[in-house]
């Protein structure tokens, strides 16, 4: 993708800042978590692990059982540390919520609306019945992380975020004036103008999440030539004038923009079938694709916010007084990686930028 202003003057050879956070991740569980978790963990010093699992994880003791399976897989001597969520349905118990929270379990909820994306199934079939949920929410200052999609059959899937934001984001915030909500992976211009309209106070208390490959790509990316299933994510990648939308919110320095990747494999026979799984794997290489971005836009001096201090500010965590460095050189992607499963087998992944070489490397 070209870029849309000039390079810096002063192009630096490094550049060392604070270890950044992912604030959207889906990490999986078996041999697909023993194979991808090493990669977040290798640029990420934390990151908010999505409960989407099959079962979804809906009481503090699956997610402490789940965090134990992810800390189990980390390659030795890692300090990867996952931040756990609830997965939302009709009938999750808010006491459940609060406890979690309270024990330190549970950093967030989300809320999938039913059927709106991988294995949602069980997510929510009307918002306006959680009533019991967003009051227990905005009275612990406990995140609410939104997949904001309506999932109505006669709403154009590239319509689908707008119409959220409209139809349901903008009356939840009215009813609760002080929950704190992150609007997740967002895709569309429409989007980035209602984030930065709910600006104000001491405190972003609505942010939201980009993901590198929105940053990258328009939705050309999945039909050039042919139709191109690694390219096929949710929200749907949208066209270019929303990909231009959101490298402005993400360079501009606003902190409720920051860094989330949406990294989620899906095994290649999931990812090339007649009816393919949505999800990009861009685990390996996010940070550097996020500096890429950076760079084309002429704001490198402004990756380090959005990746390791803005998250860290919504969250109430502190930032990572260790650093990581990329270099300028040149870092080949390769077009698929065998990743041992743990259990003596591979799993076979296409990365994000698969046959691509990227402008700077993390060291380490
Ligand atoms: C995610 C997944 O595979 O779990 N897929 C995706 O395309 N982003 C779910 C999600 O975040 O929508
Ligand atoms: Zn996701």
């Amino acid at each position: 993708m070209s870029a849309s202003s000039a390079a810096p003057q002063a192009a630096p050879r490094s550049l060392v800042m604070r270890r950044p956070d992912d604030w959207h991740v889906h990490l999986r569980d078996g041999p697909l978590l023993n194979a991808v978790v090493a990669a977040t963990a290798r640029a990420f010093g934390r990151a908010i692990v999505m409960p989407n699992l099959s079962p979804p994880i809906t009481t503090a003791a699956m997610a402490e059982a789940y965090r134990q399976r992810i800390l189990a897989a980390l390659p030795p001597g890692s300090r990867f540390q996952p931040l756990m969520t609830a997965y939302l349905t009709d009938t999750i118990d808010p006491a459940e919520l609060e406890r979690g929270h309270r024990a330190g379990i549970f950093t967030a909820v989300k809320l999938y609306p039913a059927n709106a994306t991988t294995n949602s199934a069980h997510g929510v079939t009307d918002i306006a019945k959680l009533t019991p949920v967003f009051d227990t929410l905005e009275r612990i200052g406990m995140p609410l992380l939104l997949h904001g999609e309506v999932t109505d059959a006669e709403i154009d899937i590239f319509d689908r975020e707008a119409v959220f934001i409209e139809r349901h984001l903008q009356p939840l915030l009215e009813r609760y004036p002080r929950m704190k909500v992150v609007l997740e992976h967002i895709t569309t211009s429409e989007a980035v103008a209602f984030v930065e309209s709910q600006a104000g106070g001491d405190s972003p208390r609505v942010c939201a999440t980009i993901t590198p490959h929105h940053l990258q790509l328009n939705r050309n990316a999945m039909f050039s030539g042919g139709l191109w299933p690694d390219f096929y994510c949710l929200p749907v990648i949208k066209r270019e004038r929303h990909r231009l939308a959101l490298r402005r919110a993400a360079v501009s320095g606003n902190p409720c923009f920051f860094l989330g990747t949406d990294s989620a494999p899906h095994r290649r026979s999931a990812k090339e079938a007649a009816c393919g799984c949505a999800g990009i794997f861009n685990a390996p290489h996010a940070l550097e694709s996020y500096a890429q971005v950076f760079e084309q836009e002429g704001a490198l001096h402004r990756l380090e916010a959005f990746a390791s201090l803005f998250g860290p500010g919504f969250y109430g965590l502190p930032p990572h007084e260790q650093t990581v460095e990329l270099r300028r050189e040149p870092v080949p992607v390769p077009r698929r990686l065998e990743l041992a499963d743990g259990n003596g087998g591979v799993e076979v992944l296409v990365p994000f930028h698969a046959g691509q070489t990227l402008p700077w490397r993390l060291v380490g």
